[in-house]
């Protein structure tokens, strides 16, 4: 309302006067708010319904302390008035008022010559006017004051300069009396009517911002997923099904040459179902070749020696790795003629841990493999360059490393510009040869795999410390709506 008053005043105005000369003034004439005038002022502008030229004043403002004297008025003439006729004690005085008061009030009426200042004080005029007090507030209401009264003020730090801006207002080449309503929509009755004719329609703003969506938004984890996905595809890996959270201990573990009283074997590291709590199903041939080489070797290997027992293969559990659906997805490959192939997949995993900032219970894992003849570790040490400079890593350095299911194996390092260091992302190794031969894979078929957590580069992308600010119930949504788009590799 107060906007539309300003705009009918101002076009009104003009109507009959060449000029507004100052927008301030005009303001205060018409009792208008002067930002809501100068609002109108600005969008009359655009429209060109007005010229408006910018003008701007030196003004002053009170200070906080200007502000109190303006109310109570100034500390000398309240000491003034506290110092009765017959005089007062220092002692006295300084005990009926406020430090401050007193402090600067002593020494403004001594100068004043109002008060003689001593151990006792008294009166050496009878009458005192709070000259002080009237000048802030002629200056408070926007009245103007002579300079040395001025330069006094600003010396007492009682006011201090602001620029005051403001405009001088003409007609525009669009001027009318009364601005015309554009039209945002054509409607049926604009079409029955005829009067569209006659509309003015408001032009396409393509630099408006649009409402914030209201629909779901996407987590950090799954935008660096997708991202990943496209590398993985770009550099022609297939997807494999990890759509089972639960699998048997028999692939989880003994297909890859995890003996079973390996530490990670263990309920403290594994979890274990209790309903169902064993598998219905698994490969009897195949099962057989496994448990042999476990207990006694074979594909050149030395099996542990140890007595395999088929009840431990067939407890369930919540699988620890995705290597688990490798492992099936290489089995099911050997089953047919040898066909070189390259499969990926980004899926959850779990281990029982003890929480902290950078350990859950579950995570996902990111794991790519590439299955071929005659493959060689310098095949392995150059996919892992193709794959982490995609996402941004180009220093890598290589471990040695133990896993039970791949020999030569690697730890991979990747120099953190941020950190200053190199930090481990991941693993990596040649499957063994008695891991794959008892699948029925073909003697010369080399298997490159590499595995690492999807949590570790989204927290490095997103600059999340606490991988807890990331995944679970403490999570922000405020941020997973906000946290911006991820963009890697050549996509
Ligand atoms: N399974 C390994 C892990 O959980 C990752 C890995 C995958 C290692 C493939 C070597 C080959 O850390």
């Amino acid at each position: 309302a107060e906007a539309e008053m300003a705009e009918e005043a101002i076009l009104g105005f003009l109507q009959t006067r060449e000029e507004i000369a100052d927008s301030g003034e005009f303001a205060a004439a018409h009792g208008l708010d002067h930002s809501e005038v100068v609002n109108v002022i600005k969008s009359l502008h655009g429209f060109r319904y007005v010229d408006a030229q910018d003008i701007k004043r030196e003004t002053w403002v009170l200070t906080e302390e200007g502000k109190k004297y303006a109310d109570v008025g100034s500390p000398e003439v309240q000491l003034f008035l506290a110092v009765p006729p017959e005089g007062i004690s220092r002692e006295e005085l300084q005990k009926r008022l406020d430090p401050s008061v007193f402090k600067i009030g002593s020494a403004q009426a001594g100068k004043n010559k109002w008060v003689e200042m001593g151990k006792h004080i008294s009166r050496k005029v009878q009458h005192v006017d709070d000259k002080v007090k009237d000048m802030l507030t002629r200056i408070k209401d926007g009245q103007g004051i002579d300079a040395d009264s001025i330069k006094a003020l600003k010396a007492r730090k009682l006011i201090t300069p602001q620029t005051w801006k403001g405009y001088s207002v003409k007609r525009g080449p669009n001027y009318a009396p009364k601005r015309k309503k554009a039209a945002t929509d054509l409607t049926r009755e604009n079409l029955q009517r005829g009067d569209w004719r006659d509309l003015e329609f408001k032009e396409y703003n393509f630099s408006a911002k649009g409402p914030p969506s209201e629909g779901g938004h996407v987590h950090p984890l799954l935008k660096v997923r997708q991202q990943l996905k496209n590398i993985f595809l770009y550099m022609g890996f297939e997807e494999m099904p990890t759509n089972n959270y639960v699998e048997s201990s028999f692939w989880n573990f003994d297909a890859l040459f995890q003996p079973q009283q390996h530490p990670a074997r263990d309920s403290h590291d594994t979890f274990f179902l209790k309903a169902p709590s064993t598998t219905r199903e698994l490969p009897e041939d195949y099962l057989e070749r496994v448990k042999r080489v476990h207990e006694l070797g074979g594909y050149q290997s030395r099996g542990y020696g140890y007595e395999w027992k088929r009840d431990e293969a067939n407890k369930n559990l919540l699988r620890t790795h995705t290597t688990a659906v490798s492992t099936r997805m290489l089995y099911l490959l050997a089953q047919k003629p040898f066909e070189p192939k390259k499969y990926f997949s980004i899926d959850r995993v779990f281990r029982n841990e003890a929480v902290d900032r950078t350990h859950l219970a579950e995570f996902h894992q990111i794991e790519g493999l590439i299955c071929d003849r005659g493959l060689t570790l310098g095949d392995l040490i150059g996919v892992l360059h193709d794959f982490f400079s995609r996402i941004g890593m180009s220093k890598l350095r290589f471990k040695p490393a133990y896993n039970p299911y791949t020999e030569p194996s690697m730890e991979i390092f990747s120099y953190h510009e941020g950190l200053g260091k190199w930090v481990e992302i991941g693993n990596s190794g040649m499957f063994r040869p008695e891991m794959l031969l008892p699948m029925g894979l073909p003697e010369d078929v080399r298997v490159i795999a590499w595995g690492l957590s999807l949590e570790r580069p989204t927290m490095i992308l997103y600059g999340i410390d606490n991988i807890r600010d990331l995944f679970g119930h403490k999570v922000d949504l405020g941020l997973i709506k906000k946290n911006p788009i991820c963009r890697l590799g050549n996509n």
